[in-house]
């Protein structure tokens, strides 16, 4: 069947439910062919609704068994049942009623991963968005609030550990070696939250209280004797705790929080209401097993899953296009716990990257859309960069406009008015509106319309009068289905600075203008500021203070003067990024026209200077250090992009500070490893990520001494972070293969029982250049370990490919699509959501060069043409092919 024409759903169309559910009884029994589920629902008529208005119940791929209302068997003509859903045309009159279901499933065949499904033999749900429907039928919408009770039950050798939301109140054992308990969770939440998991775990446990001394069980369970490997997002699950009572004032609501790590999950980790399921690479590690980033990522994950228990479940969404109330809000909290815990600066950092390598692409090409979304065909296509990152910006552009004493008493309002409902973003923004007092009808457009702003600024100096002005014009090219755009404000943190270096006091009469930020809320608009005896320098949207694109003629001599003494330590990083990405884009141009440009030696003093300033921190020093990706400089350029250019221009530019670190380089980097025997952690995690980004430059540079260092460190590498460290310049940085082949292989032979390491082994080899990479990457995807199954395993060879490997991919003859679209055609016929996914990766198609983009389309439409694409993937194809 050919899905093409699946209903568009849109926010205009919203309708409240017609029933809703007070409460849910299931009754499960687990098996992996043919678990058995009976549902228990009471249904109550809403105020306004004329009694005998039809029952429709949805369902997914379900079977059922029978069906009972009030306790009486249903007739064959008193319902209507298919897979997808289930009809009562003429429910009871009463305005309560109760439905009876038996439906049957098989575990072991569910391969989407969505509703129940078996990871390594272990039972495990998935229910967002639309994933419960695959259980029994249901009201599956979030604004359908119920209260759960659930029997599981189980072989207790296959299944010691039974678990759902809330609380346990009852278990015991059966005849037949079987078990039962049973869960209740007396929040009222919707469907989408639900969870349950059975399964032979370990678990590592703790305890926590709250600041108003509540006791509360904090158990992790993970796959048998990786028990250990759970220590780490413990500590980091008990610091999100803390954090969230000092910070927002939101303390923990259950007697239990309970953690499963699983190997076999389509995203990051699920907030299920008191039963949190992850992805186990975002639970388990070791300094062995994991890299300093995994381990920063946990700390985010599960930060963020922690934070959903208020912004998400308490107060959770009225209908999917609210998602971002739930996200954007989660993602600002996880961002600024890390934020708080780490190094702000270097945190700031890398969001702008992932914003800008994920989001600003996003905004500009065919699958643009709203951070709240009008239409959509499928509801997991839109769990995207736009709705959490950008719409993480959102909140934080509004705690930057109305200042944290405010927003803090904003999010409290929010709390008190909304807790236990269903809310939609106006709810938010009118929170803000009346602690603020002021009008954010202006600042909601910001949610509605797709697209990066440009914001351009042209400066001016008159010696006379000692005026400075600032003259700022804010744009917004059309996108896919919004033609015109409107002026949203747009906060820009900024500082004034002297040719020393000197933060000058800020003199202005205008009213846009308060302490360090213009609200920017005109099409044009130029602020004036006085008193001043020279031309200052502007530090322009310090901290990234908005979501857009900043034009501004800056001199290179101000670049490198903000790089060494701009007080925003984000802008620092940015002047000396954004140095190196003008470079990188005139090389590359040059390079297409058969030319190459030189070293440019101001970059690279400036750069050398931040490499040895004592005064920053190593972590800061190795962002600094870390020039823009393929990626960055193709997004810059635009169109017409020649990947194998772009990869000639960054190697020169690598050689090139590899020769200018030089011997200072390589005396730094022994001197860093030494520094790491008497450091804290995070010391020491700041400094490794400096060596390591180091490393790299002085091989390729061919410093003397370099390679036979990079192959000590190697060999002598204690944690994961130094082994990949140390792994990547022999595979990228150097041509010797049988060096590169046998470091590899070490890695393989050593973590051939470790599936997260061999993933990162996949990864590492995914992102080998020009046309060896093809080679290489089919030759993996038949390796015995490859598989479309599991999705971090696909992830690591596919995504990586797509993602990181931008000549590798993005080959002139077009095999790398080819070979692409083969793997997302099998991986539809599993798992819909993981193609459609990975099909986004070739969304910007329409930027590259003639000849590539001409590839791309034709591997697109035969996709888009394919019989029996799924939903997800059809949608994503359409719209990449506009
Ligand atoms: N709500 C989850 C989060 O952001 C996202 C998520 C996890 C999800 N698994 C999913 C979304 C499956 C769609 C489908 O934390
Ligand atoms: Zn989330």
């Amino acid at each position: 069947m050919r899905t093409q024409n699946a209903p568009t759903i849109r926010l205009k169309n919203y309708t409240p439910p017609a029933y809703t559910i007070e409460d849910v009884e299931l009754k499960v029994q687990l098996d992996p062919h043919t678990t058995q589920i009976k549902s228990k629902i009471s249904f109550s008529r809403e105020r306004g609704i004329k009694a005998g208005t039809p029952l429709c119940l949805d369902g997914d791929e379900l079977k059922l068994i029978s069906i009972s209302l009030d306790g009486r068997e249903l007739d064959h003509q008193e319902y209507k049942a298919t897979p997808q859903a289930l009809v009562l045309r003429t429910p009871p009159k009463t305005k309560k009623f109760i439905l009876e279901v038996v439906t049957e499933l098989a575990p072991v065949e569910n391969k989407k991963l969505m509703g129940l499904y078996q990871s390594n033999g272990v039972y495990c749900t998935q229910c967002e968005a639309e994933g419960f429907r695959r259980i029994t039928y249901f009201l599956d919408r979030p604004d359908v609030l119920a209260v759960y009770t659930v029997r599981l039950e189980a072989d207790r050798t296959d299944c010691p550990i039974l678990l759902a939301n809330g609380n346990r109140i009852k278990c015991g054992k059966l005849a037949n070696n079987r078990h039962y308990a049973i869960w209740h969770d007396p929040h009222p939440k919707p469907s989408y939250l639900f969870a349950m998991v059975g399964g032979d775990l370990d678990v590592y446990s703790d305890k926590f209280k709250t600041a108003s001394n509540r006791k509360v069980d904090l158990n992790i369970y993970v796959e048998t004797g990786k028990a250990e490997l759970a220590s780490y997002a413990m500590g980091a699950l008990k610091r999100s705790m803390v954090w969230d009572e000092e910070v927002y004032g939101r303390e923990y609501d259950l007697d239990v929080f309970n953690i499963v790590a699983v190997s076999d999950f389509n995203m990051g980790a699920m907030e299920n209401k008191g039963l949190n399921v992850f992805n186990d690479k975002y639970i388990l590690a070791s300094p062995d097993l994991a890299t300093d980033t995994d381990f920063m990522h946990i700390e985010a994950i599960i930060g963020h899953e922690y934070f959903h228990n208020w912004t998400g479940n308490r107060i959770t969404c009225r209908d999917w296009f609210q998602l971002c109330l739930k996200e954007g809000l989660t993602v600002y909290r996880d961002q600024e716990f890390s934020a708080d815990l780490r190094s702000r600066a270097v945190q700031r950092i890398q969001q702008v990257r992932i914003l800008k390598s994920g989001q600003f692409p996003e905004d500009a090409g065919p699958l643009a859309h709203s951070v709240r979304p009008e239409a959509y065909r499928e509801i997991n296509n839109f769990y995207t960069a736009t709705v959490y990152q950008k719409g993480a910006e959102l909140v934080r552009m509004l705690a930057t406009i109305v200042g944290p004493k405010a927003y803090r008493k904003a999010t409290d309002l929010y709390f008190k008015r909304h807790d236990g409902e269903a809310a939609v973003v106006e709810d938010w923004l009118k929170s803000f509106e009346d602690t603020a007092k002021i009008d954010l009808t202006q600042f909601s457009r910001w949610y509605g319309q797709a697209g990066t702003p440009t914001i351009e600024v042209k400066d001016s100096f008159d010696k006379n009068t000692g005026r400075y002005k600032l003259n700022i014009e804010q744009s917004l090219k059309p996108t896919p289905g919004q033609k015109n755009k409107r002026i949203v404000p747009i906060p820009i943190r900024f500082g004034l600075m002297d040719r020393d270096g000197n933060e000058l006091p800020i003199v202005t009469k205008s009213k846009a203008v308060s302490n360090d930020v213009i609200l920017m809320d005109k099409r044009v608009m130029s602020v004036t500021f006085e008193g001043l005896e020279a031309k200052p320098i502007p530090s322009l949207l310090r901290g990234f203070s908005a979501p857009v694109h900043l034009k501004y003629n800056e001199s290179d001599k101000s670049k490198v003067l903000r790089a060494q003494h701009d007080k925003d330590l984000y802008n620092r990083w940015e002047a000396l990024n954004g140095y190196a990405l003008q470079l990188l884009i005139k090389d590359t141009k040059s390079r297409i026209s058969g030319k190459k440009n030189k070293p440019d030696e101001r970059f690279l003093t400036a750069l050398i200077a931040t490499t040895f300033d004592e005064t920053l921190e190593p972590a800061f020093k190795a962002q600094a250090l870390a020039i823009p990706s393929g990626q960055d400089v193709a997004r810059e350029i635009g169109k017409g992009i020649d990947p194998d250019a772009i990869y000639e221009a960054r190697k020169a530019l690598q050689i090139a500070i590899g020769k200018a670190l030089e011997n200072d380089g390589l005396k730094l980097v022994v001197q860093l490893r030494n520094q790491i025997q008497v450091a804290d952690e995070a010391e020491a995690t700041g400094i490794r990520s400096l060596a390591n980004t180091i490393l790299p430059y002085l091989v390729l540079a061919k410093i003397n001494g370099a390679l036979e260092l990079t192959q000590k460190l190697y060999s002598s590498a204690t944690t994961m972070t130094d082994r990949l460290g140390a792994l990547h310049p022999l595979l990228y940085c150097q041509s010797d293969n049988a060096i590169a082949n046998a470091a590899l292989d070490k890695l393989f032979k050593r973590y051939r029982k470790y599936p997260l390491v061999i993933d990162k082994w996949f990864s590492i080899q995914a992102s080998l250049p020009g046309n060896k990479g093809l080679k290489r990457i089919k030759e993996l995807s038949s390796h015995p370990l490859y598989s479309l199954e599991n999705p971090n395993r696909a992830r690591s060879l596919l995504g990586v490919f797509a993602a990181g490997n931008l000549s590798g991919f993005h080959r002139a003859d077009g095999k790398g699509y080819k070979f692409y679209a083969d793997q997302i055609l099998a991986i539809d016929k599993i798992n819909p959501q993981l193609a459609a996914r990975l099909l986004t990766l070739m969304n910007n198609w329409k930027m590259f060069e003639k000849q590539r983009a001409t590839h791309a389309k034709r591997e697109l439409t035969r996709i888009a043409k394919t019989n029996g694409l799924s939903r997800d993937t059809q949608e994503i194809v359409d719209r990449a092919l506009g």
